[in-house]
């Protein structure tokens, strides 16, 4: 289980404090697919590198804590130490994440061989093939020559998980991994890791902008604005767009469901008003959402709302109300 208590995350410009993350406390259940979702600029990667702790050394840890598997992170070495084989990522660009003067094989082999420091190279490349082929890569030995330019944006992502995977993590972060991808390939490539969470019991941190594929893989998903987890929304709501928090709902609404009448030309996608809030100091003693919300009252102005393990909002959506 990977826990994360109360972290703050700031940054400086011109002498004023920015939260990039804000009070934020999450758990990540071992075997679960949890979505992070929210708009550009909320948050995601940035959690996404804290947990990894890769993030530039302009952003100020400020507080919290991250215990994985018990075992609490706080230095360098703690870090060196979980990542890669604790916890792996995989990005949205493949391409540029891949080496490309080396071939496939090489890279996996040297990946695996850094791994098992005991393991020859004829045992790494015999992994190598089995990894490969656990991506469903079709003639993984044949693969193992090829350089990156010569895949596909699918297979380079096939490669990318398989080298994610070479060693072994308990916990894959994805962030926004399928969004360059067309429509068909980007569900390949997510039954390819619905099949990692049930065969390998791998936990999924699954990070995109878009509700209605964390909607098809996720168990929980997690709702992040301007740095603050607004919500966290089971399957079953998931489904049934079954919100509380006004910005999930609005959040949800923006992503049409393809029908008739959206496929037509006169159809206008729907938008959220306004843009992401910055959130400063003056921010920490109202909800964030406030701006942009169609319930806001003088409460949410005068104070922010705790986070009562689901969601952090004095006027939550009623069953079967509409806004
Ligand atoms: N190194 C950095 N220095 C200053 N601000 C940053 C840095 N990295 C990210 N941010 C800011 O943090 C916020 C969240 O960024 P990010 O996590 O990339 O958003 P998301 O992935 O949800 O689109 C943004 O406002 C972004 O400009
Ligand atoms: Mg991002």
């Amino acid at each position: 289980m990977i826990e994360v208590k109360s972290v703050n995350i700031n940054t400086f410009r011109d002498d004023t404090k920015y939260n990039i993350l804000y009070d934020l406390s999450l758990d990540i259940i071992e075997g679960e697919i949890l979505g992070v979702a929210g708009e550009s600029g909320s948050g995601k990667s940035v959690f996404a590198r804290y947990l990894l702790g890769l993030n530039d050394s302009n952003l100020i840890l400020n507080g919290g804590e991250l215990i994985i598997d018990n075992d609490m992170i706080v230095s360098v070495d703690d870090y060196k130490r979980i990542r890669g084989r604790t916890v792996s990522m995989i990005f949205q660009d493949a391409a540029s994440a891949l080496n490309p003067t080396f071939t496939i094989g090489s890279q996996l082999i040297d990946t695996i061989m850094l791994h098992n420091p005991l393991m020859n190279r004829k045992d790494a490349r015999i992994k190598a093939i089995s990894c490969l082929r656990e991506v469903e890569i079709d003639y993984p030995e044949d693969r193992l020559d090829s350089c990156p330019h010569q895949l596909s944006g699918g297979m380079s992502q096939r490669v990318m998980i398989a080298l994610a995977l070479a060693t072994e993590p308990k916990y894959l972060i994805a962030d926004e991994s399928t969004t360059a991808l067309d429509k068909l390939i980007e569900r390949q490539i997510l039954d390819l890791l619905l099949k990692l969470n049930k065969d390998r019991k791998l936990t999924i941190i699954f990070i995109s902008h878009d509700l209605s594929i964390l909607e098809s893989i996720c168990d929980r998903v997690a709702i992040l604005y301007a740095g603050e987890l607004m919500e966290i929304v089971d399957k079953d709501d998931m489904r049934s767009s079954k919100f509380s928090h006004p910005y999930t709902r609005a959040l949800r609404d923006c992503v049409p469901n393809i029908t008739r009448e959206t496929l037509a030309s006169t159809f206008r996608l729907k938008t959220i008003t306004g843009q992401i809030q910055q959130n400063d100091s003056a921010m920490e003693g109202r909800c964030i959402f406030t701006d942009r919300c169609t319930k806001t009252t003088n409460e949410c102005v005068k104070s922010k709302p705790k986070f009562n393990g689901k969601f952090k909002c004095f006027n939550p959506i009623k069953i079967d109300e509409k806004i």
